[in-house]
């Protein structure tokens, strides 16, 4: 059995700033990746909610990409506000943002 609620991947994966890849470090993924670990922490939802910092997800073009289990929905997340969203929506209330889906 699955033992969290949600897991969030959040990819930290960064390349030098003249690669024609990009990353989404650049993009500001650490900021998102401690929003969503601070707001876990401070909501007490350690137990319920992981979240994990991945390399790249083969989405760099996209990012900064985030990824919610068990689900499987893909996000590009580009502001802490947008963060703010996703959590308060998908992960407080089980309904993903439609319009921060990840368009591939
Ligand atoms: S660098 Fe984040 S998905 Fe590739």
């Amino acid at each position: 059995m699955y033992k969290y609620k949600y897991h969030i991947f959040c990819c930290v994966n960064e390349r030098p700033a003249d690669n024609p890849k990009g990353c989404c470090k650049r993009k500001g993924s650490a900021e998102i990746l401690d929003y969503l670990k601070g707001t876990v922490h401070e909501k007490g939802l350690k137990n319920e909610v992981r979240v994990t910092a991945t390399k790249c997800l083969g989405a760099c073009s996209h990012g900064p990409s985030v990824v919610i289990y068990p689900e499987g929905v893909w996000y590009t997340v580009p502001t802490i506000k947008d963060a703010e969203e996703i959590f308060n929506k998908h992960i407080l209330n089980g309904k993903p943002v439609d319009r921060l889906f990840m368009k591939r």
